[in-house]
């Protein structure tokens, strides 16, 4: 169904994550991890942002960009984290512990970011939280990115939600360790939302723009990637001689697969339902999301 105008290409800034189908990423104007797609979106003078990504990622450049217009190619697309926090666990705690502040993971609802302190990514969490001037931080969902922050900042309390990504929390050490046997000399880079015993094996743990880096500047040239394999894409561009394997065939996020060309090119034909938040939401959510563009940067 029609729901908007067709789109000129030269009025729209498309954004990927590292994640999409390679036919998207190598159609969009910029890729990148969720820390930079939120800047570029806010930072973008074009008036349509096509986010190539999973809803939490639509809507919060919606809530930082409400005068743009806001597009996702697959509006199914779903983070299967984004709701694993509730209003009343936030609520139960900012009655129960002092001189709290409530970080939330971007990979969440707009209605949990409203409800939030301040948002960070797996590239920023460590800085943001640094600089809170509260004692105590309830970070939530991920209770696997909460982990990696809390051991890299003692002088802090974490409490911890329970929430996790279905797919990298699945990795375990004795698949890593299988996939070392194959691969004898390759370093395993890992997302932060994997488990402890498979992070305590890594020689980098990070986002995704963060693992790319790392494996573009090793003098390594071999890499077990543990995180989603659309992210092999990038790596094998940037690096061309290097050698990279997944942890796991199956390291893959089924929503993020949504995005295929074929979706891109109905947003361009106006087929397309545009994001929306409501307004009441969206004004505290962006308090949250700028204060973390603050902190972060
Ligand atoms: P990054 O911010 O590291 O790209 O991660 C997003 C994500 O969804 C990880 O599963
Ligand atoms: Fe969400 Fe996991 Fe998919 Fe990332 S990989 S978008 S955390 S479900």
């Amino acid at each position: 169904m029609r729901t908007s105008q067709p789109i000129r290409r030269e009025d729209a800034l498309v954004l990927a994550h590292y994640y999409v189908p390679d036919a998207v990423q190598a159609a969009a104007d910029f890729v990148g991890d969720s820390f930079a797609l939120a800047r570029k979106a806010k930072e973008s003078g074009k008036p349509v942002i096509v986010f190539c990504g999973v809803s939490f990622m639509g809507e919060s450049a919606k809530i930082l960009c409400p005068e743009k217009q806001v597009f996702l190619p697959a509006a199914d697309a779903h983070c299967a984290m984004a709701d694993m926090a509730s209003e009343e666990e936030i609520r139960s705690m900012r009655e129960t512990v002092p001189d709290l502040a409530v970080v939330t993971y971007i990979n969440s609802s707009a209605r949990l970011k409203a409800l939030s302190d301040v948002i960070v990514t797996s590239s920023n969490a460590v800085k943001v939280v640094s600089r809170l001037k509260e004692k105590n931080i309830y970070f939530i969902p991920d209770k696997n990115l909460g982990a990696h922050v809390a051991a890299q900042l003692p002088e802090k309390k974490f409490y911890f939600g329970s929430g996790y990504c279905p797919i990298h929390n699945a990795t375990t050490a004795e698949e890593v360790r299988a996939a070392q046997g194959a691969h004898p000399n390759a370093l395993l880079l890992a997302h932060p939302e994997c488990p402890e015993a498979v992070r305590a094996l890594a020689a980098y743990v990070g986002s995704t723009a963060g693992i790319i880096s790392y494996a573009e500047k090793s003098r390594a040239d071999e890499f077990l990637v543990g995180t989603e394999a659309g992210t092999l894409y990038e790596l094998r561009r940037r690096c061309p001689d290097k050698k990279f394997y997944v942890t796991r065939s199956t390291f893959l996020c089924e929503d993020m697969k949504k995005i295929t060309p074929e979706a891109l090119e109905c947003v361009f034909a106006g087929e397309g339902t545009p994001v929306e938040v409501p307004e009441r939401i969206a004004a505290k959510a962006r308090i949250a999301l700028d204060r973390m563009l603050e902190l972060g940067a």
